[in-house]
């Protein structure tokens, strides 16, 4: 984040304290901060107790003995799609509406939660069909459609584990995941609807499976596009035919509380994404929690949507697990927000009365860019909270969100967490918190958090530290997948010591003077591109997989629409200089990221140059680079191998 915005959130003087009206109606009431501090853990085992179901009820709250992996409700069992579904319809809400879906086209479903409860039921006697049971993988790669949830639901019902791959993803990083999971069998679509067109998703599933060696042995397709397939005899099956063969009755069974439910693949500092490892009754307990107090749901009469696509933590837990266990209905869209024309949210909003609505910043601001008289146009009367995560909102964001999507009363929620955390850590309570722009505010109850100097001792307001979690907490991820080494390594090794666990988050933070968090931005090679968190390295890697590339390195640089923007400074091999023009480099690159990893990875940017800026001990100096990328005067630059390499890159650019 650049000096000025910080500046900005750091002398933010607006307040704006909840009403007496949404406070009296509000689900959580101002003691529950002092339930949780006088007995932490037994303020998760209520809330583990009041919001599941269990199967076999737990004794035994948190063991910690294997710091840091913690066991949250070891001997409880529960079911979590039994959790998400088969209790609503028990208790005579089955004609609830679960999901209210919509197509980008305009065509549109209705599920309840007795329907969808009969879907999953179906789904998981397909998967049981095809071999799959407690503990086996299973890649999803899906549009945002019913089915991603169904299946989602279903491999959960099992006892099996998903591990979720955005559909914007290229078939080289699909097939690295499933590579890492060992999944046995992908469900996807043969394509799904964005701006206008099908893009296909069975196309880069073949490509993902055409190399030797995969341990898929299905490949479950579900129709969507209705756009041509390949296929492959023996492996691939139609979703449709096997769900009509299929009996409809399916008894779920409950499964030991840390048993894994999901692998999600998230980048790190290194090049490598991580499968963080999340498990069933803590994470549900947490998410649950979560998104009921925080969005003060009343599931009777709420209509909630967040904007999150499933392939990402917010779409696991604010999409799929949180408001399913609550019993919430929601609104899920499949396309993007400018199609067909750029009120598409709005006038979702005012179709389906949306009460509570969660999107990022970043769709946030270029809202803002489009002028007002497009949400003006639509009536959003019935929106009553509003939420943001993924990146930092500036206060004028926070303000313009305030005034013009929740009619100048709304509280907006700011909610800080991460892949790794599973459910939200930091955020304000709408109907206790007096908000302010531009910060997140306050830990969770239950939840400690610190800021820490680079020496490890706690900095006092106004100084700014890093942002570490001291105490385990329900949702917390239980590791890396196949790799507990580098699960210590890159979170638990830099605070930690004897006994004393802390959780480094790799972000950057603040305290202001009223004893608010105000988020910085991350601290490590971790770029946060519209709410995406990308890695410096992983781009690199790719940038010099191409053969015209002698080296690379790649920098994340504010940008007003994203809040950051990749960018990328690149050395040709000599072979290559003047082969193509300077454009036709720096396009031909950009591509190929994309094509490596996905759209979503795309440099804004590609400067070809003739050296790179390094340390004497050959460490490429990002900070400058990021200087030249966000248009700055250049710092200092002494301890530089060459001080004229800078002065080579400035010159060639400008
Ligand atoms: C950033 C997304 C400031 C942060 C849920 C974190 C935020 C990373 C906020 C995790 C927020 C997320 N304010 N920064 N409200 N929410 N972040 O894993 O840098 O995709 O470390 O999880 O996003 O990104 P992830």
């Amino acid at each position: 984040m650049s000096t000025n915005s910080i500046d900005s959130l750091l002398h933010e003087s607006r307040r704006f304290p909840p009403t007496a009206e949404f406070s009296a109606g509000a689900i959580a009431k101002p003691e529950i901060y002092d339930e949780a501090k006088a007995d932490r853990v037994g303020f998760w085992a209520d809330q583990a107790r009041d919001l599941l179901h269990w199967h076999k009820p737990f004794t035994e709250t948190l063991d910690w003995s294997g710091a840091p992996v913690a066991r949250w409700f070891g001997d409880g069992e529960l079911n979590v799609a039994y959790n998400c579904l088969d209790r609503h319809v028990e208790s005579g809400n089955g004609d609830r509406v679960a999901i209210h879906w919509e197509g980008e086209p305009g065509d549109t479903r209705s599920l309840t939660y007795a329907e969808l409860t009969a879907e999953v039921k179906r789904a998981a006697n397909v998967l049981a069909g095809l071999g799959i049971g407690k503990g086996d993988r299973v890649a999803i790669y899906m549009p945002v459609i019913p089915e991603a949830v169904v299946a989602m639901l279903a491999v959960a019902r099992l006892g099996a584990v998903h591990s979720v791959v955005f559909g914007g993803f290229s078939s080289e990083s699909l097939r690295s995941r499933i590579d890492d999971a060992s999944a046995k069998l992908v469900i996807t679509a043969d394509g799904g609807w964005r701006k206008g067109k099908v893009f296909p998703l069975k196309a880069a599933v073949d490509g993902a499976l055409a190399a030797e060696g995969s341990t898929v042995e299905h490949v479950l397709v579900v129709r969507r596009g209705e756009n041509e397939v390949e296929w492959s005899e023996g492996r691939d099956l139609w979703w449709h035919d096997e769900m009509a063969k299929v009996a409809a009755e399916h008894v779920a069974e409950g499964f030991e509380a840390e048993n894994p439910l999901f692998i999600l693949y998230t980048s790190g500092t290194t090049g490598k994404p991580k499968g963080i490892l999340h498990t069933s009754g803590g994470y549900l307990t947490q998410v649950a929690f979560t998104h009921k107090n925080v969005f003060d749901l009343h599931p009777e009469r709420d209509v909630y949507w967040c904007t999150a696509d499933v392939g990402w933590i917010t779409g696991h837990s604010y999409v799929v697990y949180g408001p399913l266990a609550n019993g919430a209905t929601q609104v899920m869209y499949e396309g993007t927000p400018d199609t067909p024309h750029p009120g598409r949210w709005w006038e979702l909003i005012e179709k389906y009365k949306v009460s509570i609505f969660y999107t990022a910043p970043t769709a946030i601001r270029s809202f803002m860019k489009l002028g007002r008289e497009i949400p003006d146009g639509f009536d959003l009367s019935s929106i009553r909270v509003l939420g943001s995560v993924g990146e930092p909102i500036n206060p004028e964001a926070w303000i313009w969100y305030r005034d013009v999507i929740g009619a100048g009363t709304a509280p907006i929620v700011d909610t800080w967490w991460q892949t790794e955390t599973g459910g939200i850590m930091i955020s304000a309570l709408p109907g206790i918190t007096t908000l302010k722009p531009g910060s997140a505010q306050v830990p969770m109850p239950g939840i400690k958090i610190d800021i820490l100097g680079e020496d490890g001792t706690r900095v006092d307001p106004p100084q700014g530290g890093l942002l570490v979690v001291s105490e385990p907490w329900p949702s917390m991820l239980r590791g890396i997948w196949g790799d507990p080494e580098r699960f210590r390594e890159t979170y638990w090794s830099r605070f930690s010591a004897g006994d004393t666990w802390k959780y480094f988050a790799g972000d950057g933070a603040h305290v202001d003077s009223d004893g608010d968090i105000v988020l910085l931005g991350r601290v490590d090679d971790v770029m946060n591109v519209s709410g995406h968190r990308l890695s410096t390295q992983e781009i690199e890697s790719a940038l010099v997989s191409h053969p015209m590339v002698a080296e690379a390195a790649v920098v994340g640089a504010a940008d007003e629409a994203t809040g950051q923007a990749v960018v990328a400074f690149v050395i040709l091999r000599s072979d290559q200089e003047g082969a193509q023009t300077v454009d036709e480099a720096s396009t031909i690159l950009r591509a190929h990221v994309a094509q490596q990893i996905g759209a979503i990875a795309r440099p804004r940017q590609v400067f070809i140059v003739a050296e790179l800026p390094k340390t004497r001990s050959g460490k490429i100096m990002r900070r400058l680079l990021q200087d030249v990328a966000e248009g700055r005067e250049l710092g200092d630059t002494t301890t530089l191998t060459d001080t004229s390499v800078m002065q080579i890159i400035t010159d060639k650019l400008n």
